[in-house]
């Protein structure tokens, strides 16, 4: 009987020193209390531990339920192209997300964990969602109302996944076309990207998403050659903190003020220092004069930037910047351990960890997460990715973001009877008018990876209804009465878009734009160019050539949206949203040579109905 007393006291003894015993207040769950009064009542609770793993977010490849259920991480995120068991199912990303808060649900103080992506032109990870067009597009229509449409139709698509967390929308105000995420940006103009920055996040909030504003601050603005490998993305901004604030701070100050609660620290540095230690920007500027107290989330890998020697050195320094949850896809067991090292050595003091982690769980209760972790009770309208009203929001979205520059005789739109000779490397690849972030990272090319029209595809379906014949084989050019030239850029992402050369012929160019164009001219025929390209890549050399020119951008999977422009269905009226230079020396100069000056864009009358 004694025997039995002291293993039964042992046994508490140990549970009590494993913290699996500890009594636990349930009050954090009671949501009549405030929110101020559930992060007290739970933060109370929390050992180092529990705390530390809030902070961090790992990479889905890389974090299995067993890593979940031991760490107790506050997020897991799919980078770009990492999916689910490379099964890009609903019910494999479904799936994923339920193994995880099950794990998460299971730990002792049931804190719901969130899961992110980057939905930054539609749900893109995922297979046959709706592509929409990358920002700079966007910029391009500058409609506010379908701007917010586009954002809550996203939601739908996240929500079918059971995503919440969408690391978007990208508020940089892109100033120099040489950097490879120009068209993350939907304009060079901060009114522009604050306005439309913010009807898609509404939409998207009406929807319940927590949306993350990239990268905080001065991503578009930083100078050629101070960057990666002697680029541009990654670099250094250089200018006055009064311009800064004008024009790269301005979108956060008013998306802040309409409820943003996640920013991401960027990988440029503003005068040496890198953002993600930039204690100033970050703490003083966006936490205290902005009164921002949502969470600062760091970028992909994003600590490593810092400059300090070590890796312990790097996360004290991030932390103590004001970073409250760290992205480390892969090294999130190292950061744990290494904030956990900080908090006892004394560099980082308990009170940012007690900050940080009250900033995440603020946001967390917020979303409605404690009532309902497995998100069965949201609402979604749709029953599948790619729904004919989100293709259709799409498309209206493409004929609005189509920019004409020149229309010489009027050759656009088509006229009824007309024979075009389609040519050109982007004019049917699906790949190429989606870009980077689609499906995987730095996006596809030559196949479909997912399901959409292409331009020609596009002109195929209408050409019956307005009366056009369209010729594809070179053999039969000389029938046409227009070539319509379709040309453009690969697809990349990040710093594999960055280029001393954004020429429709230079380094991040289509190789067979070249061919294409010296094949049309050739042909001895009007010229309609359609440039497919995530910048106003270079032309002064060939537009002399053409008679018309539109400017494409990104448009997505809806081709037929292109295609119903040039064929007059709907009239043109998008608008330039950056200046379109002459040469690479013009951008950032004071007297720059325009081509085209931000806003230009001529407007056609709708010829035939539909
Ligand atoms: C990009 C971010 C993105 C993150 C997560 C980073 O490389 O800079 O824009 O949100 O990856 O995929
Ligand atoms: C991630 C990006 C990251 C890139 C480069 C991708 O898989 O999604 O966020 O920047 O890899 O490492």
């Amino acid at each position: 009987m004694k025997r039995l007393l002291s293993i039964f006291v042992s046994l508490i003894l140990i549970f009590g020193l494993l913290g699996c015993y500890q009594p636990v207040s349930e009050d954090y769950l009671d949501s009549s209390l405030s929110i101020e009064e559930r992060i007290e009542n739970l933060l109370g609770q929390m050992t180092l531990d529990e705390k530390v793993g809030q902070m961090v977010q790992g990479d889905q490849s890389k974090v299995t339920a067993a890593q979940m259920k031991r760490l107790g991480l506050g997020s897991i995120l799919s980078g770009g192209g990492s999916i689910p068991n490379n099964d890009n199912s609903i019910s494999s990303w479904v799936g994923a997300v339920e193994k995880y808060q099950q794990a998460a649900m299971s730990r002792r103080l049931k804190i719901p964990f969130i899961y992110g992506i980057d939905a930054v032109h539609g749900h893109n990870t995922v297979t046959g969602a709706v592509i929409f067009p990358h920002n700079i597009g966007i910029g391009a229509a500058n409609d506010p109302e379908l701007t917010e449409q586009m954002g809550a139709y996203v939601a739908q698509e996240l929500k079918l996944t059971k995503t919440i967390f969408n690391f978007a929308p990208c508020v940089a105000v892109g100033q120099d076309l040489r950097w490879g995420r120009t068209y993350e940006s939907y304009s060079s103009d901060p009114d522009i990207v604050t306005n439309l920055a913010l009807s898609f996040m509404k939409g998207q909030q009406k929807e319940g998403i927590l949306n993350s504003l990239k990268h905080y601050v001065g991503d578009g603005g930083t100078e050629y050659g101070t960057g990666r490998d002697g680029m541009i993305d990654r670099g250094d901004v250089v200018l006055e903190e009064q311009e800064l604030r004008e024009v790269h701070l301005k979108p956060y100050i008013e998306l802040i003020e309409n409820g943003a609660r996640c920013v991401m620290a960027s990988f440029n540095s503003y005068k040496g220092l890198k953002m993600h230690q930039h204690k100033y920007l970050i703490t003083d500027i966006l936490k205290g004069e902005l009164g921002f107290d949502g969470f600062v989330i760091s970028d992909w890998e994003g600590i490593l930037e810092i400059n300090k020697n070590t890796y312990d050195e790097k996360i004290i320094e991030g932390i103590n910047a004001g970073l409250d949850m760290l992205m480390e896809p892969y090294s999130y067991e190292e950061a744990i351990k290494a904030i956990k090292r900080g908090v006892k050595s004394g560099a980082i003091s308990k009170e940012r960890i007690n900050d940080a982690v009250s900033r995440i769980l603020r946001v967390k209760f917020e979303l409605g997460l404690f009532e309902d972790p497995y998100l069965q009770n949201i609402e979604v309208d749709i029953s599948e990715l790619g729904s004919a009203q989100g293709r259709e929001l799409a498309k209206q979205l493409v004929q609005k973001s189509q920019v004409l520059l020149k229309n010489n005789n009027n050759v656009l739109p088509f006229k009824s009877g007309q024979k075009i000779f389609v040519t050109g490397p982007a004019a049917d690849d699906l790949g190429v008018q989606c870009g980077g972030w689609t499906i995987n990272w730095s996006g596809f090319t030559g196949y479909p990876l997912t399901k959409g029209t292409t331009i020609l595809q596009g002109l195929k379906n209408i050409a019956g209804k307005h009366n056009l014949t369209i010729i594809t084989d070179e053999n039969n050019a000389d029938e046409a009465d227009v070539v319509l030239l379709v040309i453009g850029e690969q697809p990349y992402a990040e710093f594999t878009g960055d280029t001393p050369d954004p020429s429709i012929v230079g380094d991040k160019a289509l190789s067979g734009n070249l061919d294409a164009i010296d094949f049309a001219k050739s042909l001895n025929k009007p010229i309609v160019t359609l440039i497919v390209a995530g910048r106003n890549v270079l032309i002064v050399d060939y537009i002399d050539d053409w008679d018309a020119v539109v400017m494409s951008y990104l448009p997505g999977s809806e081709g037929e949206g292109v295609a119903s422009v040039l064929a007059g269905e709907v009239g043109f009226s998008g608008k330039l949203p950056m200046p379109y230079y002459k040469t690479v020396n013009d951008i950032k100069s004071d007297n720059p040579q325009l081509l085209f000056n931000i806003g230009d864009g001529l407007t056609t009358q709708t010829t035939s109905s539909n």
